[in-house]
């Protein structure tokens, strides 16, 4: 009896269909849901920069990060990335040799996961993540520096890399170009692809273009299809 009872009320439930209310009860929870994980996880460190600078965070795709490798390969002296996200560009970096490696970044659960990371691969002591904002650090003995950022804050950022980077500097951009300055080397192809910019004496505007998707690095593997 019990039984008839129970397997009566499943069903009844399975049939029922959800009232209006409900699903609104649904939508707004699941709203809540998703402004709580904003709110804790991907906003903190956000609240002192304008709205046009804040960049979500998106990581490099494992293609992408050999491809900043590559352009960056065999360079010396100090690597930065700018919004480092969790570490994974500086890491590999380190791995690969360049050396200091330190990542800017302004979220500070993402900086915990990048030395989290950096630990389990037995690079804590080697790499450095900073919680800092982007903006206000000092590029001035950076000779190597990685950027994946929106393509909205790039031409604010060619003017503070213009006036902060030392001549002989080079900057790889992923994923989006740098708007008005022309690239030495282009790796990849869609999502994956990178930039690489020299700054030299007459600035990096005054180099020359390679050619049309031309992805072309010195020693390289050229163009990459997906
Ligand atoms: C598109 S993600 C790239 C992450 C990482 N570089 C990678 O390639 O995997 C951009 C990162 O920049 C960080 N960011 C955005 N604005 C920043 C700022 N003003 N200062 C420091 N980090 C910032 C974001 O939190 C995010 O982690």
């Amino acid at each position: 009896m019990e039984e008839d009872c129970s397997a009566e009320a499943l069903t009844e439930l399975r049939e029922r269909q959800p009232s209006a209310l409900e699903l609104l009860q649904v939508a707004a929870g699941s709203g809540l849901a998703a402004y709580a994980v904003w709110a804790l996880l991907l906003q903190p460190g956000f609240r002192r920069v304008p709205l046009r600078l804040q960049v979500p965070y998106v990581g490099a795709s494992a293609r992408q990060v050999e491809h900043v490798l590559l352009l960056l390969r065999g360079r010396p002296g100090k690597l930065v990335d700018l919004g480092s996200g969790d570490g994974r560009i500086v890491l590999a970096a380190h791995k690969c040799g360049l050396r200091p490696a330190v990542g800017y970044e302004l979220n500070p659960w993402l900086v915990r996961l990048a030395w989290l990371h950096a630990w389990r691969a037995g690079c804590a002591s080697s790499v450095s993540y900073r919680r800092e904002n982007l903006w206000k650090v000092s590029l001035r003995d950076c000779y190597n520096v990685s950027v994946f950022l929106a393509p909205s804050v790039l031409p604010l950022l060619e003017d503070k890399l213009q006036t902060e980077l030392p001549v002989g500097a080079r900057v790889v951009s992923g994923r989006f170009p740098l708007p008005t300055w022309q690239p030495v080397a282009v790796v990849g192809e869609g999502l994956d692809r990178v930039w690489a910019y020299d700054v030299h004496s007459g600035g990096p505007a005054e180099q020359a273009v390679p050619g049309p998707s031309s992805a072309s690095v010195p020693g390289a593997p050229a163009a990459q299809a997906d």
